[in-house]
């Protein structure tokens, strides 16, 4: 049984349809109807079992309830991938609008706490589980004008690590993905704006290309199966070598 968060799009999306093809019971967790319909038709037709329940995770009563409906309808949670995030607004740091700020650390750094809290509560009860956050290559190094984004993708990190320690013993590993470019709505929407910007991103990766939902969605996939049983507190760049 496997939850996914930010399951209406994206990374998220191919994630949820990653794992369902792994034989998991999938959860799609988001605040985006509509997006989340089409998620779960996808992999209805293609014979999996999965549900929506309508969530922000920046909210602790949500989080609660989504772990809570999530074993009242499939009986337990294996793996989560606590992944919505949202990008918030490009300003230089001395300029950035605190309820902005405010919004992306809400979203992007709380809400993988409050998710981690309850999955964490419920896979102890079980004897063990796998969570898996994104963070981002933002997460790893400055990215200007972006200071939310990036000092919450910094924290996911911190967070993941931390809570790898402490649950370790209890069966509960904890790591990360950290992407690059990927190909996806939020990537397509920051270079919208600056259609230069495609070529330039694309040149700054050795392998010459965005990445796709799909090569982060295996990754997920592999952190949560028990062919990574001895990997905890890590952070996969998942980047074409950009990083390197
Ligand atoms: P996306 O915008 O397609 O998906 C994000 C999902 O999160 C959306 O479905 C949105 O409705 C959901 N969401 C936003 N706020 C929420 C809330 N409060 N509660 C529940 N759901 C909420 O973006 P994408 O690209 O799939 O990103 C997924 C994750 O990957 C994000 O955390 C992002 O920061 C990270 N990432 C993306 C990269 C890229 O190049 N696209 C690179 C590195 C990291």
């Amino acid at each position: 049984v496997v939850l996914v968060t930010g399951g209406s799009s994206g990374i998220g999306r191919a994630a949820a349809i990653a794992f369902s093809h792994e034989g998991a019971d999938v959860v799609v967790a988001d605040m985006n109807e509509e997006g989340a319909a089409e998620t779960v038709d996808i992999i209805s037709r293609s014979g999996g079992r999965v549900c929506f329940i309508k969530t922000d995770v920046s909210r602790a009563d949500e989080a609660e309830d989504l772990v809570k409906a999530t074993v009242r309808r499939y009986g337990r949670l294996n793996c989560a991938l606590n992944n919505a995030g949202i990008e918030g607004p490009a300003c230089l740091t001395d300029q950035y609008p605190e309820d902005e700020w405010d919004a992306v650390i809400r979203i992007n750094q709380k809400g993988i706490m409050l998710c981690m809290k309850f999955e964490i509560r419920q896979m102890m009860t079980q004897g063990g589980g796998a969570i898996v956050n994104t963070s981002s290559v933002a997460g790893l190094r400055g990215l200007p004008y972006q200071s939310a984004y990036s000092g919450s993708k910094h924290a996911i990190i911190g967070l993941s690590k931390t809570a790898a320690v402490e649950y370790a013993k209890k069966g509960i590993r904890v790591n990360v993905l950290c992407p690059g470019f990927i190909d996806t709505g939020l990537t397509k929407h920051v270079i919208g704006k600056k259609p230069h910007l495609e070529e330039k991103y694309k040149s700054l990766v050795p392998m010459g290309r965005f990445g796709s939902e799909k090569e982060v969605a295996e990754a997920a996939v592999w952190l949560c199966s028990d062919a990574s049983s001895f990997i905890t507190g890590h952070s996969l760049v998942i980047d074409g070598g950009a990083s390197a």
